[in-house]
């Protein structure tokens, strides 16, 4: 199944020949056009683009096979390119691109790089982007715009930008069209190729352009630079097929392809032996893992069974769909040990309608019945959610339910947003007909209620000792050190930093709405 692809050469880039929309209301010239790349003056710049985003491409599920490629390696030309020169990675957005983060660092470590968080000493920038609400882009644009002076002081300087904003038709145009400064752009298929697209920005004065809109292949045996030595990211699966009505990831990120167990397996023993106490197995949709396997029958529940047998303290993953959690995965995790009680499970909304028109494929029903089923198999599940305000058409009946919803589950924690249209997904054109004063009305009595829900779980702790991996000293005092609980809580308390990276015994003496506050006991109770 595996096979090698040529990185060494960008002429072996994907070009697609239509850029007549990518361009729209962009006044460019074109240089130069061969089969491979377009070479375009715009705003002063010129821009070699060897592909670039296209949502057509990038929505498109067909039946072929997933390639599973090795990464060849950094090519040799590019071997100690890096020495004395440093990079900075700003990060944006889920797990997914913080890992990703962790895969760039790995290659420009490769090339002979040191990382740094003062921009001024970097010889390259990337901003890994996320595309999921307005906000997060607006960031970005707001940066970039602010790092034009470091260009201008030095010219030597790459800014790039990479992640799930990459692949959006209208960023790149946007780009092309108003931060001629920036010096290359590559999306989230192709982030193997950095050495190869570097060395292209490197040798030429052109904004480098190449974003692959494919479903997606898997590269194995990337670079990883994992700095904490505790806690690891480990993918398990890529893409994302449920193709949500708000949600631009299917777009972004590709069709769902899982990797093959016995290379996830393998990579999680390693990092047991490594010493990491705890790993979050990652994917958009995580108990989607394995339907895409044509030759095997094996699913998220049996991955975890497998990973459940491996000596590492501390399994999560994250993050799950409701319509995909099956009977099975509900089995393997009532086992317990190392699989961690904390289920991620994003509702969305209360309302049956609502759900409908998001396109999640399960109704409020539903949804409880499967929390139903978790709490009885398992009872000191903690449950968090995702919950959207204010999508298109959205009723205050409707939003009522997505309250008495809240409050029926009882989660620990819920991550909330207003809606925000994206590009080119089907809600985008759905008519907008709820006011920016009631979005916020609407946001801010669902935050009330889960504070006073959050508030209320954090109290039953009171008293009692949870088992605490330690990360480190508190942000806020030297003397406390700080970690999270089996459920994912965060937990600060007065003990000797010679526990940092163990696990500790911790009573819980004043819960707060988003934190526990305690002391080190000696003994398990
Ligand atoms: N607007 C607001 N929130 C969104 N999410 C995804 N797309 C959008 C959007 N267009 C939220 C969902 C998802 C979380 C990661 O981001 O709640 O679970
Ligand atoms: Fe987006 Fe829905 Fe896929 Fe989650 S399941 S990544 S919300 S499309």
């Amino acid at each position: 199944m595996s096979t090698k692809e040529n990185q060494t050469d960008l002429k072996s880039a994907k070009g697609t020949k239509d850029y007549s929309k990518y361009f729209e209301g962009v006044s460019y010239k074109v240089l130069e056009e061969t089969e491979t790349l377009k070479k375009i003056r715009v705003n002063g710049r010129e821009a070699v683009v060897f592909s670039e985003p296209a949502y057509s491409e990038g929505k498109r599920r067909g039946k072929e096979e997933i390639q599973v490629l090795g990464f060849e390696g950094i090519p040799e030309d590019m071997l100690g390119v890096g020495t004395g020169k440093k990079y900075a990675i700003y990060t944006y957005g889920c797990q997914m691109n913080t890992h990703d983060t962790e895969i760039m660092a790995g290659i420009f470590e490769d090339m002979g790089f040191t990382r740094t968080d003062d921009e001024k000493k970097a010889a390259v920038i990337l901003f890994n982007t996320c595309a999921v609400r307005e906000n997060a882009e607006d960031k970005v644009f707001g940066e970039l715009g602010r790092l034009k002076h470091l260009k201008l002081e030095n010219p030597e300087l790459v800014l790039g930008v990479c992640g799930c904003m990459s692949q959006e038709e209208a960023v790149v145009n946007k780009i092309l069209r108003s931060y001629p400064h920036v010096d290359l752009v590559f999306g989230t298929h192709n982030i193997h190729r950095l050495p190869v697209l570097l060395r292209e920005s490197f040798m030429s004065k052109e904004m480098v352009i190449e974003v692959w809109s494919k479903e997606g292949d898997i590269v194995e045996n990337m670079p990883k630079l994992r700095t904490d030595g505790l806690k690891a990211w480990v993918n398990i699966m890529y893409g994302c097929d449920k193709f949500c009505t708000y949600c631009i990831v299917p777009y972004t990120r590709g069709k769902e392809r899982s990797r093959m167990p016995e290379d996830i397996i393998s990579e999680v023993r390693e990092l047991a032996r490594q010493g990491y106490k705890e790993v979050t197995l990652l994917g958009q949709n995580v108990n989607a893992y394995g339907k895409d396997f044509v030759d095997r029958k094996y699913g998220f529940g049996d991955l975890l069974d497998d990973i459940h047998k491996i000596d590492i303290p501390w399994v999560r993953f994250t993050t799950s769909h409701p319509r995909d959690f099956d009977d099975h995965l509900i089995e393997v995790l009532a086992k317990g040990g190392n699989l961690l009680e904390h289920i991620h499970l994003p509702v969305q909304s209360g309302s049956s309608s609502m759900l409908k028109m998001m396109a999640r494929k399960y109704t409020r029903e539903h949804y409880l019945e499967l929390v139903a089923k978790i709490k009885k198999a398992i009872p000191n599940a903690t449950l968090t959610t995702d919950i959207i305000v204010g999508f298109p058409g959205e009723t205050e009946e409707q939003f009522q339910e997505t309250l008495s919803l809240v409050e029926e589950v009882g989660y620990d924690l819920a991550f909330t947003f207003i809606y925000s249209p994206r590009h080119g997904t089907p809600a985008a054109s759905m008519e907008d007909n709820i006011s920016e004063e009631e979005k916020k009305s609407r946001l801010q009595q669902l935050m009330d209620l889960q504070n006073r829900i959050s508030r209320q779980k954090n109290e039953e702790l009171r008293g009692r000792v949870v088992e605490v991996l330690v990360e480190g000293v508190s942000k806020k005092d030297p003397d406390v050190l700080s970690g999270r609980t089996r459920s994912n809580k965060l937990v600060n308390f007065k003990g000797d930093p010679s526990m940092i990276g163990q696990f500790a015994q911790v009573r819980i003496l004043e819960p707060l709405t988003w934190t526990l506050n305690g002391e080190a006991v000696m003994e398990v109770e």
